[in-house]
Protein backbone atom coordinates (compact mmCIF):
# COMPACT_ATOMS: atom_id res chain seq x y z
CA UNK A 1 0.00 0.00 0.00
CA UNK A 2 1.34 3.38 -0.73
CA UNK A 3 2.29 5.51 2.18
CA UNK A 4 0.74 8.83 2.72
CA UNK A 5 2.77 11.98 3.66
CA UNK A 6 1.77 15.13 4.52
CA UNK A 7 3.98 18.53 3.89
CA UNK A 8 3.60 21.63 5.84
CA UNK A 9 4.59 24.72 4.70
CA UNK A 10 3.50 28.31 4.10
CA UNK A 11 5.16 28.60 0.61
CA UNK A 12 2.75 27.16 -1.56
CA UNK A 13 5.41 26.69 -3.78
CA UNK A 14 7.60 24.67 -1.44
CA UNK A 15 5.11 21.77 -0.73
CA UNK A 16 4.34 21.62 -4.55
CA UNK A 17 8.03 21.09 -4.88
CA UNK A 18 8.05 18.66 -2.34
CA UNK A 19 4.83 16.49 -4.10
CA UNK A 20 6.53 16.63 -7.66
CA UNK A 21 10.04 15.67 -5.94
CA UNK A 22 8.59 12.76 -3.72
CA UNK A 23 5.47 11.19 -5.57
CA UNK A 24 7.00 9.58 -8.96
CA UNK A 25 10.49 9.18 -6.59
CA UNK A 26 8.49 7.06 -3.78
CA UNK A 27 5.41 5.07 -3.59
CA UNK A 28 3.46 7.70 -2.14
CA UNK A 29 1.12 10.35 -2.20
CA UNK A 30 2.04 13.61 -0.82
CA UNK A 31 -0.74 16.04 0.74
CA UNK A 32 -0.13 19.29 0.83
CA UNK A 33 -1.47 22.26 4.22
CA UNK A 34 -0.21 25.76 4.03
CA UNK A 35 -0.38 26.31 7.54
CA UNK A 36 -0.31 24.72 11.17
CA UNK A 37 -3.93 24.82 12.16
CA UNK A 38 -4.73 23.57 8.49
CA UNK A 39 -2.28 20.86 9.54
CA UNK A 40 -3.92 20.17 12.41
CA UNK A 41 -7.51 19.63 10.79
CA UNK A 42 -6.57 17.70 8.15
CA UNK A 43 -4.22 14.84 10.63
CA UNK A 44 -7.70 14.89 12.00
CA UNK A 45 -9.77 13.64 9.05
CA UNK A 46 -6.86 11.71 7.40
CA UNK A 47 -4.11 8.99 8.31
CA UNK A 48 -0.65 9.59 7.65
CA UNK A 49 2.71 7.72 8.01
CA UNK A 50 4.93 10.61 7.89
CA UNK A 51 4.99 14.54 8.41
CA UNK A 52 7.42 16.98 6.33
CA UNK A 53 6.88 20.34 8.31
CA UNK A 54 8.80 23.53 7.61
CA UNK A 55 9.95 25.59 11.09
CA UNK A 56 9.11 28.77 10.14
CA UNK A 57 5.46 29.74 9.45
CA UNK A 58 3.86 32.65 10.72
CA UNK A 59 1.22 32.50 13.42
CA UNK A 60 1.56 28.49 14.62
CA UNK A 61 5.04 27.46 13.48
CA UNK A 62 6.82 24.08 13.02
CA UNK A 63 7.96 23.14 16.89
CA UNK A 64 4.02 23.85 17.60
CA UNK A 65 2.92 21.62 15.43
CA UNK A 66 5.91 19.13 16.25
CA UNK A 67 4.14 19.13 20.09
CA UNK A 68 0.72 18.96 18.97
CA UNK A 69 1.63 16.08 16.80
CA UNK A 70 4.28 14.49 19.58
CA UNK A 71 1.08 14.62 21.88
CA UNK A 72 -1.86 13.49 20.09
CA UNK A 73 -0.45 11.04 17.30
CA UNK A 74 3.09 9.84 19.52
CA UNK A 75 3.56 7.02 16.42
CA UNK A 76 3.45 9.54 13.70
CA UNK A 77 6.90 10.19 12.26
CA UNK A 78 7.57 13.81 11.97
CA UNK A 79 10.92 15.27 9.16
CA UNK A 80 11.21 18.77 10.04
CA UNK A 81 12.86 21.47 7.57
CA UNK A 82 15.31 23.45 8.63
CA UNK A 83 16.83 26.94 6.77
CA UNK A 84 20.31 26.18 5.37
CA UNK A 85 22.92 26.00 8.49
CA UNK A 86 20.10 27.03 11.01
CA UNK A 87 21.78 24.54 13.32
CA UNK A 88 20.32 24.89 16.28
CA UNK A 89 16.58 24.66 15.37
CA UNK A 90 17.51 21.36 13.71
CA UNK A 91 19.13 20.38 17.38
CA UNK A 92 15.66 21.45 19.02
CA UNK A 93 13.67 20.11 16.48
CA UNK A 94 15.06 16.53 17.23
CA UNK A 95 15.16 17.36 20.92
CA UNK A 96 11.62 17.87 20.76
CA UNK A 97 11.02 14.69 19.26
CA UNK A 98 11.52 15.34 15.32
CA UNK A 99 13.22 11.87 13.79
CA UNK A 100 15.03 14.10 10.92
CA UNK A 101 15.52 17.39 9.81
CA UNK A 102 16.42 18.50 6.14
CA UNK A 103 17.73 21.73 5.42
CA UNK A 104 16.46 23.84 3.27
CA UNK A 105 17.22 24.43 -0.51
CA UNK A 106 17.45 20.40 -0.49
CA UNK A 107 19.33 18.16 -3.23
CA UNK A 108 16.79 16.08 -4.85
CA UNK A 109 18.55 12.76 -3.75
CA UNK A 110 19.54 14.14 -0.38
CA UNK A 111 15.41 14.29 0.35
CA UNK A 112 14.45 11.03 -0.84
CA UNK A 113 16.89 9.00 1.27
CA UNK A 114 15.92 10.76 3.99
CA UNK A 115 11.92 10.52 3.51
CA UNK A 116 12.40 6.83 2.27
CA UNK A 117 14.40 6.17 5.90
CA UNK A 118 11.45 8.09 7.58
CA UNK A 119 9.34 5.79 6.08
CA UNK A 120 10.66 2.70 6.78
CA UNK A 121 10.75 3.63 10.41
CA UNK A 122 7.20 4.69 10.43
CA UNK A 123 6.38 1.25 8.85
CA UNK A 124 8.26 -0.53 11.36
CA UNK A 125 6.82 1.05 14.20
CA UNK A 126 3.08 0.68 12.95
CA UNK A 127 4.46 -3.70 12.72
CA UNK A 128 5.81 -2.92 16.53
CA UNK A 129 2.59 -1.73 17.97
CA UNK A 130 0.48 -4.48 15.52
CA UNK A 131 2.36 -7.25 17.24
CA UNK A 132 2.97 -5.96 20.69
CA UNK A 133 -1.29 -5.79 20.41
CA UNK A 134 -1.49 -8.76 19.09
CA UNK A 135 0.74 -10.44 21.41
CA UNK A 136 -1.36 -9.10 24.46
CA UNK A 137 -4.77 -10.05 22.88
CA UNK A 138 -3.75 -13.86 22.93
CA UNK A 139 -2.44 -13.68 26.36
CA UNK A 140 -5.85 -12.07 27.47
CA UNK A 141 -8.25 -11.05 24.77
CA UNK A 142 -8.97 -8.43 27.77
CA UNK A 143 -7.60 -5.06 26.58
CA UNK A 144 -6.95 -2.31 28.60
CA UNK A 145 -3.59 -0.01 29.77
CA UNK A 146 -5.32 2.22 31.82
CA UNK A 147 -4.26 1.51 35.82
CA UNK A 148 -8.05 0.23 36.81
CA UNK A 149 -7.15 -2.58 34.14
CA UNK A 150 -3.79 -3.46 35.21
CA UNK A 151 -4.50 -3.89 38.26
CA UNK A 152 -7.53 -7.08 37.10
CA UNK A 153 -4.85 -8.48 34.77
CA UNK A 154 -2.79 -9.05 37.97
CA UNK A 155 -5.42 -10.23 39.87
CA UNK A 156 -6.00 -12.71 36.67
CA UNK A 157 -2.46 -13.51 36.77
CA UNK A 158 -2.97 -14.27 40.16
CA UNK A 159 -5.70 -16.71 40.80
CA UNK A 160 -5.21 -18.40 37.64
CA UNK A 161 -2.77 -20.72 38.79
CA UNK A 162 -5.23 -22.10 42.12
CA UNK A 163 -8.24 -23.18 41.80
CA UNK A 164 -9.43 -21.24 44.47
CA UNK A 165 -12.89 -19.84 43.60
CA UNK A 166 -13.15 -16.10 42.04
CA UNK A 167 -15.99 -13.96 42.59
CA UNK A 168 -16.54 -11.63 39.32
CA UNK A 169 -18.40 -8.38 39.70
CA UNK A 170 -18.90 -5.16 37.40
CA UNK A 171 -22.08 -3.33 35.50
CA UNK A 172 -22.84 -5.25 32.66
CA UNK A 173 -20.99 -5.06 29.30
CA UNK A 174 -17.86 -4.66 31.52
CA UNK A 175 -16.23 -7.85 30.76
CA UNK A 176 -17.19 -10.69 33.11
CA UNK A 177 -17.85 -13.15 30.69
CA UNK A 178 -14.23 -12.47 29.33
CA UNK A 179 -12.78 -12.50 32.34
CA UNK A 180 -13.77 -15.65 33.10
CA UNK A 181 -12.19 -17.22 30.27
CA UNK A 182 -9.12 -15.61 30.61
CA UNK A 183 -8.46 -16.73 33.79
CA UNK A 184 -9.50 -20.33 32.67
CA UNK A 185 -7.45 -20.14 29.77
CA UNK A 186 -4.35 -19.13 31.86
CA UNK A 187 -4.91 -21.68 34.46
CA UNK A 188 -4.19 -25.37 34.35
CA UNK A 189 -7.33 -26.56 33.46
CA UNK A 190 -6.52 -24.69 30.11
CA UNK A 191 -7.15 -28.14 27.86
CA UNK A 192 -10.14 -29.14 29.92
CA UNK A 193 -13.83 -27.53 29.76
CA UNK A 194 -14.59 -24.62 30.10
CA UNK A 195 -18.30 -24.37 30.93
CA UNK A 196 -20.27 -21.23 30.98
CA UNK A 197 -23.98 -21.82 32.96
CA UNK A 198 -26.11 -18.25 32.21
CA UNK A 199 -28.42 -18.81 35.81
CA UNK A 200 -31.45 -16.30 35.12
CA UNK A 201 -32.20 -17.88 31.86
CA UNK A 202 -32.84 -21.44 32.87
CA UNK A 203 -35.87 -22.04 34.58
CA UNK A 204 -35.17 -22.84 38.58
CA UNK A 205 -37.12 -26.08 38.69
CA UNK A 206 -34.60 -27.36 35.46
CA UNK A 207 -31.41 -25.70 36.95
CA UNK A 208 -30.76 -28.14 39.28
CA UNK A 209 -31.10 -31.28 37.29
CA UNK A 210 -28.91 -29.09 34.58
CA UNK A 211 -26.20 -28.52 37.23
CA UNK A 212 -26.22 -31.88 38.80
CA UNK A 213 -27.95 -34.66 36.62
CA UNK A 214 -30.46 -36.62 37.20
CA UNK A 215 -31.27 -40.76 37.43
CA UNK A 216 -33.56 -42.38 35.09
CA UNK A 217 -37.39 -42.32 36.64
CA UNK A 218 -36.11 -39.33 38.77
CA UNK A 219 -38.98 -37.77 37.56
CA UNK A 220 -41.61 -38.08 34.75
CA UNK A 221 -39.53 -36.75 31.55
CA UNK A 222 -36.48 -38.57 33.20
CA UNK A 223 -36.31 -41.71 30.96
CA UNK A 224 -32.32 -42.59 30.93
CA UNK A 225 -29.65 -41.18 33.31
CA UNK A 226 -27.94 -37.76 32.73
CA UNK A 227 -24.97 -36.16 33.85
CA UNK A 228 -25.27 -32.43 34.58
CA UNK A 229 -23.62 -29.17 34.02
CA UNK A 230 -20.72 -30.04 37.13
CA UNK A 231 -19.53 -33.13 36.01
CA UNK A 232 -19.20 -32.76 32.40
CA UNK A 233 -17.04 -29.51 33.50
CA UNK A 234 -15.00 -32.01 35.23
CA UNK A 235 -11.02 -30.90 35.76
CA UNK A 236 -12.34 -28.06 33.92
CA UNK A 237 -13.95 -24.92 35.09
CA UNK A 238 -17.79 -24.03 35.73
CA UNK A 239 -18.74 -20.46 34.92
CA UNK A 240 -22.34 -19.15 36.91
CA UNK A 241 -22.85 -16.32 35.11
CA UNK A 242 -25.26 -13.91 36.60
CA UNK A 243 -25.39 -15.61 40.20
CA UNK A 244 -26.92 -12.76 41.83
CA UNK A 245 -30.19 -14.15 40.28
CA UNK A 246 -30.97 -17.63 41.36
CA UNK A 247 -33.02 -18.60 43.90
CA UNK A 248 -32.84 -19.60 47.53
CA UNK A 249 -32.77 -23.54 46.77
CA UNK A 250 -30.36 -23.62 44.40
CA UNK A 251 -28.14 -21.51 46.33
CA UNK A 252 -28.18 -24.14 49.38
CA UNK A 253 -27.40 -26.51 46.44
CA UNK A 254 -24.44 -25.07 45.49
CA UNK A 255 -23.05 -24.04 48.85
CA UNK A 256 -22.58 -27.51 49.58
CA UNK A 257 -21.24 -28.00 46.48
CA UNK A 258 -18.67 -25.67 47.37
CA UNK A 259 -18.52 -27.13 50.66
CA UNK A 260 -17.73 -30.78 49.96
CA UNK A 261 -16.75 -30.66 45.84
CA UNK A 262 -19.36 -33.12 45.36
CA UNK A 263 -22.84 -33.44 43.83
CA UNK A 264 -25.95 -35.62 43.74
CA UNK A 265 -27.97 -35.78 41.07
CA UNK A 266 -31.54 -35.53 41.20
CA UNK A 267 -33.02 -39.32 42.40
CA UNK A 268 -30.01 -40.53 43.49
CA UNK A 269 -28.91 -41.77 46.38
CA UNK A 270 -25.28 -41.52 45.72
CA UNK A 271 -22.77 -38.36 45.78
CA UNK A 272 -20.24 -37.54 43.50
CA UNK A 273 -16.84 -36.24 43.49
CA UNK A 274 -16.20 -33.23 40.98
CA UNK A 275 -13.16 -31.90 40.36
CA UNK A 276 -14.64 -28.26 39.34
CA UNK A 277 -13.30 -24.75 39.55
CA UNK A 278 -15.52 -22.38 40.14
CA UNK A 279 -15.80 -18.77 38.62
CA UNK A 280 -19.56 -16.68 39.44
CA UNK A 281 -20.03 -13.37 38.51
CA UNK A 282 -23.13 -10.93 38.70
CA UNK A 283 -23.84 -7.37 38.24
CA UNK A 284 -26.03 -7.36 41.36
CA UNK A 285 -24.84 -6.07 44.83
CA UNK A 286 -24.97 -8.78 46.63
CA UNK A 287 -24.16 -7.46 49.95
CA UNK A 288 -27.70 -5.57 49.24
CA UNK A 289 -29.41 -8.77 48.03
CA UNK A 290 -28.59 -10.43 51.18
CA UNK A 291 -29.79 -7.34 53.47
CA UNK A 292 -33.10 -7.92 51.81
CA UNK A 293 -32.26 -11.77 52.61
CA UNK A 294 -32.59 -12.53 48.71
CA UNK A 295 -29.02 -13.93 48.97
CA UNK A 296 -27.43 -16.54 52.05
CA UNK A 297 -24.81 -14.87 53.54
CA UNK A 298 -22.85 -18.22 54.01
CA UNK A 299 -23.13 -19.22 50.44
CA UNK A 300 -21.82 -15.77 49.58
CA UNK A 301 -18.31 -16.29 51.76
CA UNK A 302 -18.17 -19.10 50.30
CA UNK A 303 -17.74 -17.60 46.78
CA UNK A 304 -16.35 -14.33 47.73
CA UNK A 305 -12.76 -15.93 48.22
CA UNK A 306 -11.35 -13.70 45.76
CA UNK A 307 -13.25 -11.10 44.34
CA UNK A 308 -12.44 -9.17 40.61
CA UNK A 309 -14.38 -6.38 40.40
CA UNK A 310 -14.28 -5.10 36.77
CA UNK A 311 -14.75 -1.20 36.54
CA UNK A 312 -17.03 0.65 34.32
CA UNK A 313 -15.36 1.92 31.02
CA UNK A 314 -16.18 5.18 32.16
CA UNK A 315 -14.19 5.23 35.17
CA UNK A 316 -11.21 4.07 32.44
CA UNK A 317 -11.65 6.46 29.52
CA UNK A 318 -7.70 5.98 28.60
CA UNK A 319 -8.46 2.11 27.41
CA UNK A 320 -10.89 3.54 24.66
CA UNK A 321 -8.57 4.17 22.10
CA UNK A 322 -6.69 0.71 22.31
CA UNK A 323 -9.72 -1.10 23.26
CA UNK A 324 -11.33 0.58 20.18
CA UNK A 325 -8.78 -0.06 17.79
CA UNK A 326 -9.03 -4.10 19.01
CA UNK A 327 -12.54 -3.85 18.20
CA UNK A 328 -12.23 -2.33 15.23
CA UNK A 329 -9.75 -5.10 13.87
CA UNK A 330 -11.52 -7.94 15.63
CA UNK A 331 -14.60 -7.32 13.65
CA UNK A 332 -13.47 -6.20 10.43
CA UNK A 333 -11.95 -9.58 10.11
CA UNK A 334 -14.85 -11.30 11.55
CA UNK A 335 -16.23 -9.50 8.51
CA UNK A 336 -14.07 -9.99 6.01
CA UNK A 337 -13.48 -6.54 5.47
CA UNK A 338 -10.02 -4.57 5.25
CA UNK A 339 -8.99 -3.35 8.85
CA UNK A 340 -10.07 0.12 9.34
CA UNK A 341 -8.48 2.89 10.91
CA UNK A 342 -10.42 5.25 13.78
CA UNK A 343 -9.96 8.56 12.84
CA UNK A 344 -9.44 11.40 15.49
CA UNK A 345 -12.67 13.44 15.63
CA UNK A 346 -14.32 9.66 16.06
CA UNK A 347 -12.13 9.04 18.61
CA UNK A 348 -12.41 12.60 20.28
CA UNK A 349 -15.95 11.76 20.65
CA UNK A 350 -15.73 8.42 22.07
CA UNK A 351 -13.98 9.11 24.45
CA UNK A 352 -16.66 11.78 25.60
CA UNK A 353 -19.49 9.35 26.25
CA UNK A 354 -20.65 8.14 29.48
CA UNK A 355 -20.88 4.56 28.60
CA UNK A 356 -23.63 3.29 31.02
CA UNK A 357 -23.43 0.05 28.84
CA UNK A 358 -19.65 -0.54 28.58
CA UNK A 359 -17.42 -1.82 26.44
CA UNK A 360 -20.36 -3.81 25.17
CA UNK A 361 -21.70 -0.10 23.81
CA UNK A 362 -18.54 0.66 22.56
CA UNK A 363 -18.50 -2.65 20.44
CA UNK A 364 -22.32 -1.93 18.67
CA UNK A 365 -22.14 1.84 18.02
CA UNK A 366 -18.06 0.59 16.29
CA UNK A 367 -19.72 -2.27 14.67
CA UNK A 368 -22.72 0.12 13.42
CA UNK A 369 -19.86 2.23 11.79
CA UNK A 370 -17.74 -0.43 10.44
CA UNK A 371 -20.93 -1.32 8.35
CA UNK A 372 -21.40 2.40 7.19
CA UNK A 373 -18.00 3.12 6.19
CA UNK A 374 -17.58 3.14 2.67
CA UNK A 375 -13.29 3.61 3.11
CA UNK A 376 -10.23 2.73 5.20
CA UNK A 377 -10.89 5.13 8.23
CA UNK A 378 -13.95 5.33 10.23
CA UNK A 379 -15.31 8.89 10.07
CA UNK A 380 -17.38 10.98 11.94
CA UNK A 381 -20.86 10.56 9.44
CA UNK A 382 -20.28 6.40 9.31
CA UNK A 383 -20.62 6.52 13.17
CA UNK A 384 -24.45 6.19 14.08
CA UNK A 385 -23.59 9.44 15.78
CA UNK A 386 -27.24 10.24 16.70
CA UNK A 387 -27.23 8.06 19.44
CA UNK A 388 -24.13 9.09 20.92
CA UNK A 389 -25.14 12.79 20.47
CA UNK A 390 -28.52 12.04 21.86
CA UNK A 391 -26.67 10.94 25.37
CA UNK A 392 -24.68 14.03 25.13
CA UNK A 393 -27.46 16.49 25.12
CA UNK A 394 -29.10 14.11 27.76
CA UNK A 395 -26.40 14.87 30.26
CA UNK A 396 -27.59 17.13 32.99
CA UNK A 397 -26.92 21.11 32.25
CA UNK A 398 -25.97 20.81 28.56
CA UNK A 399 -29.45 20.84 27.74
CA UNK A 400 -28.86 23.29 24.44
CA UNK A 401 -32.86 23.18 23.63
CA UNK A 402 -33.61 26.54 25.27
CA UNK A 403 -30.82 28.30 23.06
CA UNK A 404 -30.36 26.80 19.57
CA UNK A 405 -32.69 29.86 18.42
CA UNK A 406 -30.11 32.31 19.51
CA UNK A 407 -26.65 33.25 17.52
CA UNK A 408 -23.74 30.65 18.21
CA UNK A 409 -22.16 33.28 20.33
CA UNK A 410 -24.92 33.89 21.77
CA UNK A 411 -25.99 30.46 22.91
CA UNK A 412 -22.42 29.54 24.17
CA UNK A 413 -22.22 32.52 26.32
CA UNK A 414 -25.27 31.36 27.98
CA UNK A 415 -24.65 27.92 28.31
CA UNK A 416 -21.32 28.53 29.72
CA UNK A 417 -22.87 30.95 32.18
CA UNK A 418 -25.77 28.62 33.19
CA UNK A 419 -22.39 25.50 33.38
CA UNK A 420 -20.29 27.85 35.76
CA UNK A 421 -23.45 29.07 38.06
CA UNK A 422 -24.62 25.57 38.38
CA UNK A 423 -21.56 24.04 38.63
CA UNK A 424 -19.10 26.57 40.65
CA UNK A 425 -22.20 27.32 42.73
CA UNK A 426 -22.55 23.37 43.61
CA UNK A 427 -18.95 23.42 44.64
CA UNK A 428 -19.07 26.40 47.02
CA UNK A 429 -21.92 25.00 48.52
CA UNK A 430 -20.48 22.19 49.62
CA UNK A 431 -17.35 24.12 51.16
CA UNK A 432 -19.76 26.51 52.56
CA UNK A 433 -18.42 29.69 49.92
CA UNK A 434 -14.77 28.91 51.14
CA UNK A 435 -13.21 29.48 47.09
CA UNK A 436 -9.76 28.26 48.11
CA UNK A 437 -11.34 25.25 49.02
CA UNK A 438 -13.72 25.15 46.54
CA UNK A 439 -10.56 25.50 43.87
CA UNK A 440 -8.82 22.53 45.34
CA UNK A 441 -12.33 20.40 44.50
CA UNK A 442 -11.79 21.71 40.94
CA UNK A 443 -8.05 20.81 40.26
CA UNK A 444 -7.57 24.51 39.52
CA UNK A 445 -6.08 27.38 41.19
CA UNK A 446 -8.05 29.76 43.48
CA UNK A 447 -7.31 32.59 41.43
CA UNK A 448 -8.20 31.17 38.32
CA UNK A 449 -11.67 30.12 39.98
CA UNK A 450 -11.47 33.81 41.42
CA UNK A 451 -11.74 34.89 37.66
CA UNK A 452 -14.19 32.78 36.69
CA UNK A 453 -16.51 33.82 39.55
CA UNK A 454 -15.58 37.64 38.47
CA UNK A 455 -16.27 37.22 34.87
CA UNK A 456 -19.80 35.33 35.18
CA UNK A 457 -20.67 37.28 38.42
CA UNK A 458 -20.60 34.32 40.69
CA UNK A 459 -21.08 35.93 44.50
CA UNK A 460 -19.25 33.49 47.04
CA UNK A 461 -21.11 35.67 49.85
CA UNK A 462 -24.57 33.88 48.57
CA UNK A 463 -22.43 30.50 49.60
CA UNK A 464 -21.53 31.47 53.45
N1 LIG B 1 -11.34 -5.43 28.27
C1 LIG B 1 -11.91 -5.88 27.14
N2 LIG B 1 -11.15 -6.11 26.05
C2 LIG B 1 -11.71 -6.53 24.91
N3 LIG B 1 -13.01 -6.76 24.75
C3 LIG B 1 -13.81 -6.57 25.80
C4 LIG B 1 -13.30 -6.13 27.06
N4 LIG B 1 -14.31 -6.04 27.92
C5 LIG B 1 -15.41 -6.40 27.24
N5 LIG B 1 -15.12 -6.74 25.97
C6 LIG B 1 -16.09 -7.14 24.93
O1 LIG B 1 -17.32 -6.50 25.25
C7 LIG B 1 -18.41 -7.38 25.15
C8 LIG B 1 -19.06 -7.55 26.51
O2 LIG B 1 -18.20 -8.24 27.40
P1 LIG B 1 -18.70 -9.40 28.37
O3 LIG B 1 -19.77 -10.22 27.73
O4 LIG B 1 -17.49 -10.12 28.86
O5 LIG B 1 -19.32 -8.48 29.52
P2 LIG B 1 -20.19 -8.88 30.78
O6 LIG B 1 -19.67 -8.07 31.91
O7 LIG B 1 -20.22 -10.36 30.93
O8 LIG B 1 -21.61 -8.32 30.38
P3 LIG B 1 -23.07 -8.74 30.99
O9 LIG B 1 -23.11 -8.26 32.39
O10 LIG B 1 -24.00 -7.96 30.12
O11 LIG B 1 -23.17 -10.20 30.83
C9 LIG B 1 -17.86 -8.67 24.60
O12 LIG B 1 -18.02 -8.71 23.22
C10 LIG B 1 -16.40 -8.63 24.97
O13 LIG B 1 -15.65 -9.34 24.03
MG1 LIG C 1 -21.84 -11.67 30.90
Amino acid sequence: MSSHILAVDDEKDMTRLLQRTLEPEIDCKVSMAFSAKMAMTILDQQVFDLVICDIRMPGMDGFELLEHIRSNYPDLTMVMLTAFGNIESAVKAIKKGAYDFIPKPFEQDEIIFKIKKALERSLLLKENKRLLREKQTRAFELIGRSEPMQRVFDQISLVASSDVTVLITGESGTGKDLTARSIHALSPRKNNAFIPVNCPTIPEHILESELFGYKKGAFTNAVRDREGLFQAADRGTIFLDEIGDIGPLIQTKLLRVLQEKEVKPLGDTKVKKVDVRIIASTNRNLKQKIADNEFRQDFFYRLNVLPIELPPLRDRITDIPVLSEHLVAKHCKKMKKEPKIISKEVMDLLMKQPWPGNVRELENILVQGILYSKNDTLLLHDMPLENVSMKKSNLPGFDTSSVVSLPYKEAKEKILREFNHDYIGARLSMTNGNITRAARQCHMDRQALQQIMKRFSIDPELFR
